[in-house]
């Protein structure tokens, strides 16, 4: 598994880590323009920690679903093009705004993912879409956002199985968000992102 174009490995503070270039976000460390990418702060982070093969080359257009205060998406916005990052709280909302004041490639969207024809006049058609959202019903998320996803397109999605259901088994949970996905989907990769995300798959999937 490589790293995308933009995105190395680099000492800070004596341990090695992943880094991007860019302004600091949420207290990372940094050093000669590099910031600290922290893995148990982003399921994106981990993904790459964990050697899962995203398909991310660097430079391609994202459409990133469930932005929140920008951690990771800030991350995504210094290695790739242009950006979209789609928030409903207004609260993050309100950081993430000022992480894109110093990125022009960052594009913040306080709209609903559940909800894409709201969005539908601004974002073009994407690379990528990277999903992390605290929701039930992230599989039909990720479908009804696949209509933005180039045909030779990847889906990068982190599965939270406590926002689908708090009772049930992860793994059970997992199943069956997969078993809907694949309507949409064909599932190219999936791994646990333990140690740094309880009860959190990662799934690699390209539009059918
Ligand atoms: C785990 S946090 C995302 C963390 C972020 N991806 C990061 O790594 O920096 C999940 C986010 O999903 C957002 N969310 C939940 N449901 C949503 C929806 N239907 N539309 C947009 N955002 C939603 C929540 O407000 C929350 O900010």
């Amino acid at each position: 598994m490589s790293l995308p174009d933009g995105v190395t490995r680099r000492a800070f503070d004596g341990t090695q880590s992943l880094a991007t270039t860019g302004e600091p976000v949420y207290g990372e460390s940094t050093s000669e323009g590099w910031r600290q990418w922290v893995p148990d702060r982003s399921k994106l982070g981990a993904m790459f920690e964990l050697g899962v093969d995203t398909g991310l080359a660097g430079g391609e257009t994202v459409l990133y679903l469930g932005a929140a205060s920008g951690t990771t998406v800030s991350h995504v916005a210094d290695f790739a093009g242009p950006t979209y990052a789609v928030e409903f709280a207004p609260r993050p909302m309100r950081d993430l705004l000022e992480v894109a004041a110093d990125r022009d490639r960052l594009f913040p969207l306080l709209k609903d993912a559940r909800a894409p024809e709201t969005y539908a006049h601004v974002v073009e058609p994407v690379d990528a879409i990277i999903q992390d959202v605290a929701t039930r019903g992230q599989a039909d998320v990720a479908l009804s956002n696949r209509r933005f996803l180039r045909d030779d397109g990847r889906l990068v999605m982190a599965i939270k199985a406590r926002s689908e259901d708090v009772t049930r088994e992860p793994d059970a949970v997992f199943a069956d968000v997969i078993d809907r996905l694949k309507t949409g989907y064909e599932i190219l990769d999936r791994q646990s992102l333990e140690p740094y995300h309880d009860d959190h798959l990662a799934v690699i999937a390209r539009p059918r």
